[in-house]
């Protein structure tokens, strides 16, 4: 049983395009962690491909277990903590947020597809976060990319330095394993979908004989000439850089094969993060402080009709959490206590008496939590860091019924607050502009305000290109342009102004023709935190 100290807690999430093998790999952690016993133990949060445009079906699997939106295992004395991310690109928002709550990430990449679509945003968002990453370059079991060429692509796109810390010999079939470049010894490849390999080597000197009798002698030379090559081109790899976001280290295997999973999680819990410090409104707060705080970052609903419940899920900043004790929900202004705050160790969840920081507790919730809620012992703050990003849909929400009206309200408010799709306002006429980033959450909230708030309505198509939030050092500025542009601006549920463009090319105009207003693609703005940058494309 690890000690319960913050030194050996490290929580991350895994990160990919889907398909890349994020959850093989997570599996595999577990197996290495002995957290489950066999490969197929774990169901994941994954959305099969067959269920792409079913929305029930993908919610059947997203709340498969709940407990798998957090895997926690213990591993050489270490608690670490998965957060899982959805794939699916619909839910592209969970992930980011999740991504608040983690101190690193694990990035996956498919060595024959090399840099994808979801892996550049997942990545910019890391990069705003300058969180730390680790790399894994999967399946190289099969035919890829040249590992140099993989490497030059990281660097460039993501403005990053790399290191390698194994190195593949050959690939595909001629895959012989991987040469562990710190540790000096050599783990061969077999086929191996259930269990564990065992099969090192340890080669001190890379121009040992043993080499050649081990892999053969072409091998051999190609893996002395790549480790020469390694060595002049890369710097000696650094942790500080790595901890600072600005160089991540490069480890090669295939997930499905156990292959080179271990050296991932050996060199993981080496130099991984313990819990990091957070920045709220007023502070920026300590894990090692003694007073309880925490961010909710993610809420799930179960739509079982039979467990209509919700967990909240609460990432534990500082001090130490403890079931039935008061704190102060800040949003609210209100004390709250939990009587049954669950944990999830690999596939099981439990109740438990208390958490340290890195940790994450599901709380149940009545419907009092918001994405981005902070709970404190007392102290008024907020943490920061927890962005609505600007949506890309916009429908307009039609009443069916008008004897629902209320429930309609009620469930829509709700339902946004879980962070399903933002809610703007547009007068007159009390439009309701719902705003998601995935066509899948209209349906899901379609659904939902039927059976779960009685409320039947339709959606309206609406072309509109992006919506930011406008500000301006010059009051009088802002009130012209919400004027001049009254037919264009909605009102989010703070009643803060957004602007919504109708294109690209009118956004760009718009910005040029007022160049005192200040438009903002993330609702960082309202707690002006300079570590997120907003990134044009949000
Ligand atoms: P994701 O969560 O990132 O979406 O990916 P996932 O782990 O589900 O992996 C996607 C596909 O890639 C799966 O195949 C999985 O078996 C395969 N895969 C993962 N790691 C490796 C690897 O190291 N080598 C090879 N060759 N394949 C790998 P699938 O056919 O889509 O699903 P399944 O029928 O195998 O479950």
């Amino acid at each position: 049983m690890p000690d319960n100290t913050l030194q050996q807690r490290q929580t991350f999430g895994i990160i990919s395009h889907p398909d890349a093998g994020k959850t093989t790999l997570t599996e595999k952690l577990l197996l290495f962690g002995g957290a489950i016993q066999t490969a197929g133990a774990v169901k994941s949060n994954k959305i099969t491909k067959t269920a792409t445009s079913d929305f029930m079906e993908i919610e059947k699997q997203r709340g498969i277990s709940v407990a798998t939106s957090v895997m926690g295992f213990e591993y050489k004395g270490f608690k670490i903590n998965i957060l899982d991310t959805p794939g699916h690109k619909d839910f592209a928002e969970d992930t980011y947020r999740t991504l608040t709550a983690v101190d690193s990430v694990i990035l996956v990449i498919d060595s024959a597809k090399g840099i994808e679509d979801q892996t550049r945003k997942l990545m910019e968002v890391c990069r705003m976060r300058s969180t730390p990453v680790i790399i894994f370059i999967n399946k190289l079991d099969r035919e890829g990319k040249d590992p140099f060429e993989l490497l030059d692509e990281i660097e460039k796109e993501f403005k990053i330095h790399t290191r390698p810390l194994t190195w593949p010999i050959g690939m595909g079939n001629s895959f012989k394993g991987v040469y562990n470049i710190y540790d000096k010894n050599l783990k061969l490849f077999a086929i191996n979908k259930t269990e564990i390999s065992t099969n090192s080597a340890q080669i001190e000197d890379i121009l040992d004989h043993k080499l050649e009798e081990i892999i053969g002698k072409p091998s051999a030379t190609s893996l002395r000439d790549d480790i020469n090559f390694i060595e002049e081109l890369y710097e000696p790899f650094d942790k500080s850089l790595y901890l600072d976001g600005l160089l991540a280290p490069v480890f090669f295997g295939s997930a499905i094969n156990n292959f080179g999973v271990q050296e991932l999680l050996d060199t993981f819990i080496r130099i991984a993060p313990f819990p990091q410090p957070r920045n709220t409104d007023v502070r920026k707060v300590n894990p090692e402080e003694p007073e309880f705080t925490g961010f909710i970052f993610k809420i799930h609903a179960n739509l079982d009709p039979n467990h209509r419940d919700r967990i909240a899920f609460c990432r534990i900043v500082s001090g130490k959490f403890e079931r039935n004790k008061y704190y102060y929900h800040t949003r609210l202004d209100k004390k709250v206590r939990f009587s049954n705050p669950t944990s999830f160790m690999a596939n099981e969840k439990t109740i438990i008496d208390s958490s340290l920081p890195g940790d994450v507790v599901g709380l149940y919730d009545t419907g009092i939590f918001k994405i981005g809620d902070t709970l404190t012992e007392g102290e008024k703050m907020n943490f920061q860091g927890i962005p609505s990003f600007s949506p890309e849909l916009f429908k307009e929400l039609i009443n069916k019924d008008p004897f629902k009206t209320k429930q309609l309200e009620k469930g829509i408010r709700q339902l946004t607050d879980e962070g399903v799709a933002q809610l703007f306002i547009q007068q007159p006429g009390n439009i309701k502009i719902v705003g998601t980033v995935g066509d899948l959450q209209f349906e899901v909230i379609q659904f939902r305000l039927l059976h779960e708030y009685s409320a039947a309505c339709i959606f309206q198509h609406l072309n509109y290109y992006k919506a930011c939030w406008i500000t301006s050092k010059d009051p009088k500025e802002l009130d012209r342009f919400i004027n001049m542009k009254s037919r264009l601006i909605a009102y989010d549920k703070e009643n803060l102004p957004v602007y919504l463009a109708e294109s690209a090319w009118m956004l760009k105009t718009t910005q040029e023709n007022f160049p005192k207003i200040e438009f903002h693609f993330t609702s960082e703005f309202k707690t002006d935190q300079k570590s997120i940058s907003e990134a044009s494309y949000w």
